[in-house]
């Protein structure tokens, strides 16, 4: 097996032409929200910006396998003392395009900045809104599992007659639960809720997420060797963890220097794929990060190397 890692210079609209259809299993993003950031990549005024987008996410339905899910990370901001309506436009026209609104995740910000305004309170989430082409999708959703915690003593301890059998939704939905179920349980599924401090990690750009961010989907929705793509690269969070999690990637940036920047971070990654312990969790399988040219590659004793390669 061998992981590629691919970048691209230039508009997504344009480049994402260069993708096979049906190829890429996560699309994985953070564009330029609207009006922000002017002076750094230019920004897109609100009233624009479902035009402005729609052409990029017409690519990005093509690239996606059906089995595929994009996760696009946004947040509409204040504007004249209202919040502006263009995400939810947005989500209104992609449906139109063909897209499937799954569900919305909330990045929590743990850290944001303290402080005062007249009318509303610190902003401290982002979206997280999920697409995918069907209704069946690939979603790996033990690699997430969390640690049942102080929850399961509390709520488990005395339960209630309901909680001993399975308590039917009162609603009809079909869906119920059985709350003793999970009395043996160490872990338990997480929520919709993601609670993640910002990063400030001297990347050299603006508007970076942490790298938990992308971590946390790409192991949700992918599996070693499957293809993650950013068309708004950035500082390339979203190629390097997956590239650390041996993930193909694909990045695209406008800026020339961001684009430099990624280039000149990616190093070949050498790691050793030892084929008795494929069921090794991620973390602990051997990686050796070496400095060199991005079309450099090399073959280790037990397994192989990526080969990196860049378009422009
Ligand atoms: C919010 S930032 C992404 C930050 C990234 N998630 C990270 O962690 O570094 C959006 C990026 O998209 C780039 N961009 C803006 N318009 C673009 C376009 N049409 N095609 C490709 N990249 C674009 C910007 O230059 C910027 O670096």
């Amino acid at each position: 097996m061998e992981i590629t890692h691919d970048l691209y210079i230039g508009d997504c609209e344009d480049e994402l032409k260069r993708i096979h259809d049906n190829s890429v299993d996560l699309i994985f993003t953070s564009p330029p929200y609207a009006d922000q950031r002017k002076k750094t990549y230019g920004g897109i005024h609100p009233d624009d910006y479902v035009e402005w987008f729609l052409p990029k996410t017409e690519q990005m339905l093509r690239v996606l396998k059906p089995t595929g899910t994009f996760v696009l990370n946004i947040k509409e901001k204040v504007v004249n003392g209202e919040r502006s309506t263009y995400v939810m436009e947005l989500i209104l026209a992609m449906r139109k395009q063909g897209w499937l609104w799954t569900e919305e995740f909330i990045w929590h910000k743990k850290n944001c900045y303290p402080g005062k305004w007249p009318n509303r309170f610190r902003d401290a989430w982002e979206r997280l809104l999920q697409f995918n082409k069907h209704r069946k999708f690939n979603m790996y959703q033990e690699e997430v599992l969390v640690p049942m915690g102080e929850w399961a003593k509390t709520r488990l301890k005395n339960l209630s007659k309901t909680d001993q059998t399975r308590d039917e939704s009162k609603v009809g939905s079909g869906f119920g639960k059985n709350i003793s179920n999970w009395l043996t349980r160490d872990k338990a599924y997480p929520t919709n809720v993601l609670h993640l401090a910002t990063e400030c990690n001297n990347k050299n750009h603006s508007a970076t997420f942490p790298e938990g961010l992308p971590e946390w989907f790409i192991k949700l929705f992918t599996q070693v060797g499957d293809t993650v793509l950013d068309p708004f690269m950035g500082s390339g969070t979203t190629n390097i963890v997956a590239n650390r999690m041996l993930r193909n990637s694909i990045g695209i940036e406008i800026v020339q220097e961001y684009y430099q920047m990624v280039k000149s971070q990616i190093s070949p990654v050498q790691f050793s794929l030892f084929e008795s312990k494929k069921e090794l969790v991620l973390n602990s399988l051997p990686i050796y990060l070496t400095s060199g040219p991005l079309s450099q590659a090399c073959r280790g004793k037990n397994g192989y190397v990526k080969l990196s390669q860049t378009h422009s």
